[in-house]
C-alpha cells in the first residue's frame, strides 16, 4: 500500500461494536494522522446509524470496505473468534490492520495473520491501547532511576462486575471466556515493566463448564532472574484495573492502569522507607495516541520503529502457554512453543 507523500491514513471500520463506539472512532475523529474513511457493518441499519454519528459519508458492508481502494487500513473490533477470518481478507485487500485484542484465539491463529500482513506488506497492530497512557511510562522512568531497586515481582489484575448475558465474553463459540478478553492487559503490562519476555507459564482456569467459559484466571510467569509476575482476572467481581511492582528499596502501584476513561486523572502509589507518595498524572487519551502511533508508523513506510507483529506473536505465545498450561496442568515453558 503506497503512503509515500501521504498525510493520513483513511479507516475503514469493520463491525460497529461497542468498544468502536465509545473509544475508537472517537479518537480517529480526534487524531490528525487519521480520517474516518468509511463504516463497514453486517446490518445496513446499522450502519447508516454509526456512519451519521461519526459524519462518515461512506458506508456499507465488510466486504464494501475491504474492496474500497481509498481505504488505507481497517479497525477490526469483531468477536474474538472472528479476528483471524477478517485480519487476512484486509491483509489480502492490500489494507492494513489494527485489530482489537486479544488477536487471536490460538498462536496459530496469529501465526497466519502475521503471514498474511508480511506476504501482503501491510502492517498488523494489536490494539493494546492502555500501553500508550502516559502513566506507564512515568513507571518505567522511575524504575529507570533505580527508585525500585532491584525488580523482584509484578502483580496485575483485572476483573469486572458480570456482564450482560448476550455480551461475547459469555460465549464459547465466539471466543469467549474471560481469560482471553482480560488476561492480554495485566500480560502485557507485566512484558512492557520487565522489558523482557517470560521463560515459563503456569495457568489456572475456573470454568464454567454449562457455557465452556472460563470466569476466572490465576497464572504465574517466570521472568529471567528470579522475577516473576502474577496475572490475575475474574468476572462477577468487584472493579478492579490495577498493577503493582515490588522492588528491592520500594514498592509501586498504577490503580487504574488497564480502562481508563479520557477525561480521568490516574494515581501512582509508591511506598518506600515506610512513607507513601501520591503522583497524580493528568487525563489522556491512550486511544487516540495508538491511533497516533499506528498511522505514523505505517506513513514513516520502511523508516518504521515499531515490530507491532512481534509483540502480537508474544502475546499470543503467553497466551497459549497458559492455555495448555490449565489443559495439563503443568508448568508450560515459552521455548516449547
Ligand atoms: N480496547 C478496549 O478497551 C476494549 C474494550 C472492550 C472490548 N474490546 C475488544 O473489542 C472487540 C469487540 O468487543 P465489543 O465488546 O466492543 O464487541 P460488541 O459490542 O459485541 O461488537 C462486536 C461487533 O462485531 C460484529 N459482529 C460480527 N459478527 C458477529 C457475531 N456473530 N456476533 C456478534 N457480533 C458480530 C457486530 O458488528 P456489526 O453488527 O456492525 O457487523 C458487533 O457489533 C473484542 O475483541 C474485545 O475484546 C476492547
Amino acid at each position: 500500500m503506497g503512503t509515500k507523500n501521504k498525510k493520513y491514513i483513511r479507516f475503514g471500520v469493520i463491525g460497529c461494536s461497542r468498544i468502536a463506539r465509545k473509544s475508537v472512532l472517537p479518537a480517529i475523529l480526534d487524531s490528525n494522522l487519521a480520517r474516518l474513511a468509511m463504516i463497514g457493518s453486517r446490518s445496513k441499519v446499522k450502519a447508516i446509524a454509526f456512519a451519521k454519528e461519526f459524519h462518515c459519508n461512506s458506508y456499507g458492508s465488510y466486504e464494501d470496505v475491504l474492496g474500497n481502494k481509498n481505504i488505507d487500513a481497517v479497525y477490526i473490533s469483531l468477536p474474538i473468534a472472528l479476528h483471524e477470518e477478517w485480519a487476512i481478507k484486509a491483509a489480502k485487500a492490500k489494507k492494513h490492520v489494527l485489530c482489537e485484542k486479544p488477536a487471536a484465539t490460538t498462536l496459530a491463529s496469529a501465526k497466519k495473520m502475521i503471514a498474511a500482513a508480511k506476504k501482503n506488506k501491510v502492517r498488523l497492530m494489536e490494539g493494546l491501547m492502555f500501553r500508550y497512557h502516559p502513566q506507564h511510562a512515568k513507571i518505567k522512568e522511575l524504575i529507570k532511576r533505580g527508585v525500585l531497586g532491584k525488580l523482584l515481582k509484578f502483580d496485575g489484575c483485572l476483573a469486572v462486575p458480570m456482564p450482560d448475558k448476550n455480551n461475547n465474553i459469555l460465549n464459547s463459540a465466539l471466543g469467549g471466556g474471560y481469560y482471553n478478553d482480560a488476561a492480554p492487559y495485566p500480560i502485557s503490562a507485566s512484558r512492557m515493566i520487565f522489558g523482557e519476555e517470560p521463560l515459563s507459564v503456569v495457568c489456572h482456569l475456573k470454568m464454567n463448564l454449562q457455557k465452556n467459559i472460563d470466569t476466572k484466571s490465576d497464572m504465574l510467569l517466570e521472568f529471567p532472574e528470579g522475577k516473576s509476575a502474577f496475572i490475575s482476572t475474574a468476572i462477577g467481581s468487584y472493579f478492579q484495573s490495577t498493577y503493582s511492582v515490588l522492588g528491592s528499596k520500594a514498592y509501586i502501584k498504577a490503580t487504574r492502569a488497564y480502562a481508563v476513561p479520557k477525561d480521568m486523572d490516574t494515581k501512582i502509589y509508591i511506598e518506600a522507607d515506610d512513607k507513601t507518595t501520591e503522583i497524580i498524572i493528568k487525563p489522556a487519551n491512550h486511544f487516540k495516541l495508538m491511533i497516533d502511533d499506528f498511522c505514523a508508523e505505517i506513513l514513516n513506510g520502511s523508516a518504521s520503529t515499531k515490530d507491532y507483529e512481534g509483540d502480537l506473536l508474544a502475546q499470543a505465545r503467553i497466551l497459549e502457554a497458559g492455555r495448555i498450561s490449565h489443559k495439563e496442568k503443568r508448568i508450560v515453558y515459552l521455548r516449547e512453543l
